[in-house]
C-alpha cells in the first residue's frame, strides 16, 4: 500500500522523471537569461526566488503539451522557460501588492530587498520573457503569450476593487482567477500544441484542459490560504484574510451569513479593522457553514472538467500524466 505522501506526491514527480532531460534544459536557460551584466541587483533577487525552486508546473505543462503534439524541435524549452518567466515575475508583484512576507519556504524578495526592487526586477523577467519567445519566430505562440500577460494584469487589478467588497460574488471571483492564474495555465499548454503545430482542436482541447486546471489549482490556493500548513505551501497562512480578499470560501460563509455575522465580515473585511483571533473566528465561520468543504468540492469538479478536456487528445502516456495532475492539484488539500 502506496503512503499518503507518496499518492500526493506521485503523478507531479512521474511527470518531472519523464521530462527531466528537457526541464533540465528549461533550468539552464532560465539561469542564463536572469543574469545581468549591468544590475548586480538582478541576479540577487532572481537568484533568491529561482533557487528556492517552486514547483514548475507551467513549464512542465508547455513541455507536456509539446510531447504529447508530436513536437521533435528545440523551441518547446524557450517557451517554457517564457512561461516560468512570466509567473515569475508576477509572484514579485503580487509579493508587493499582497504584502506577503513568505514565498517558497524563504522571505519575499520585497521583505529581504524592498517594493522597488521586487517592481523593477518583476518588470526586467517580464521583459526577458517576451526575449525568449520571439526567439522562437512564431506569431501565433507570441499573441497567445502575450495575450495570457495582459489578463493575467487584469485579473489581478480586477481582484484589487473585488476586494474589502462583500458584493463579490462567485462569478466575479471566477472572472478573477481564470485572469490572475488560469491564462497562463491555458497559455502555457497552448503553446505547447502551437509550437508542434497541431490541430485547432487539439489546441482548443488544450485550452480547456489549462483553464479548469488553472482554476483548480487557484481554488486550492485559496483553502491552503486558510488551512494549509506553512510548511508544505512554504508560504503563510492568513495572507488572504490580512489582505481582505474575498475568496471562495468566504463569499459563500457571507452569502450564508445572519446578522451578526455580517457585522464580523464588514469589519473585518470591509473596514479592515481587524484584531487578535479574528482569522480564528473566520474560520470557525467557514467550517459552521460548510463551506471550505463547498470550496473543496468545487475544485474537485474543475479538476474533472480539465481530465474530461483530455479526452479530445491523442492516447499517449503523457495524456494519463495530465490526468493525474489534475488530481494531484486537488490532492493538495486532503
Ligand atoms: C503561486 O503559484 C501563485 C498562484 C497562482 C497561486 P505556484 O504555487 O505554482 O508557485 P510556485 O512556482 O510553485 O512557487
Ligand atoms: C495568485 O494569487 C497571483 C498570481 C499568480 C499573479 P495569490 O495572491 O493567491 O497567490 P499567492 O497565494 O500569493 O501565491
Ligand atoms: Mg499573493
Ligand atoms: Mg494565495
Amino acid at each position: 500500500m502506496l503512503m499518503k505522501n507518496e499518492t500526493v506526491q506521485k503523478p507531479h514527480d512521474r511527470m518531472a522523471a519523464y521530462l527531466a532531460k528537457d526541464m533540465q534544459a528549461v533550468n539552464d536557460l532560465i539561469r542564463d537569461r536572469m543574469a545581468s551584466e549591468h544590475a548586480p541587483r538582478i541576479p540577487e533577487v532572481t537568484a533568491h526566488l529561482v533557487e528556492a525552486g517552486g514547483k514548475r508546473l507551467r513549464p512542465m505543462l508547455t513541455l507536456a503539451a509539446a510531447h504529447l503534439c508530436g513536437y521533435d524541435g528545440p523551441y518547446h524549452i524557450h517557451l517554457a522557460a517564457t512561461v516560468e518567466f512570466i509567473h515569475t515575475a508576477t509572484l514579485l508583484h503580487d509579493d508587493v501588492v499582497d504584502e506577503s512576507a513568505q514565498r517558497r519556504g524563504r522571505p519575499t524578495a520585497n521583505l529581504l530587498w524592498d517594493n522597488k526592487s521586487s517592481v523593477l526586477v518583476g518588470d526586467y523577467l517580464f521583459a526577458r520573457s517576451f526575449q525568449l519567445m520571439t526567439e522562437t519566430g512564431n506569431m501565433q505562440v507570441l499573441a497567445i503569450l502575450s495575450n495570457a500577460s495582459a489578463t493575467i494584469a487584469e485579473g489581478e487589478v480586477l481582484q484589487l476593487t473585488a476586494a474589502q467588497n462583500l458584493a463579490t460574488d462567485e462569478a466575479i471571483y471566477l472572472k478573477v482567477v481564470r485572469g490572475k492564474t488560469a491564462a497562463l495555465f491555458s497559455a502555457a499548454t497552448q503553446v505547447g500544441g502551437v509550437i508542434a503545430g497541431t490541430s485547432e482542436a487539439a489546441v482548443k482541447a488544450l485550452y480547456d484542459y489549462g483553464d479548469a486546471l488553472g482554476i483548480a489549482f487557484q481554488i486550492v490556493d485559496d483553502l491552503l490560504d486558510y488551512q494549509g500548513d506553512t510548511s508544505a505551501t512554504g508560504k503563510n497562512v492568513g495572507d488572504d484574510f490580512r489582505e481582505r480578499k474575498l475568496t471562495l470560501p468566504v463569499i459563500k460563509a457571507v452569502a450564508k451569513a445572519d446578522a451578526e455575522e455580517r457585522a464580523f465580515w464588514t469589519r473585518t473585511i470591509e473596514k479592515g479593522r481587524q484584531q487578535d483571533g479574528d482569522l480564528e473566528h473566520a474560520l470557525t465561520l467557514l467550517k459552521k457553514h460548510g463551506t471550505l468543504e463547498e470550496t473543496r468540492q468545487d475544485a474537485i469538479d474543475w479538476a474533472k472538467r480539465a481530465k474530461s478536456a483530455l479526452d479530445a487528445l491523442p492516447d499517449h502516456e503523457v495524456r494519463d500524466m495530465l490526468r493525474d495532475l489534475a488530481d494531484y492539484v486537488v490532492a493538495r488539500i486532503n
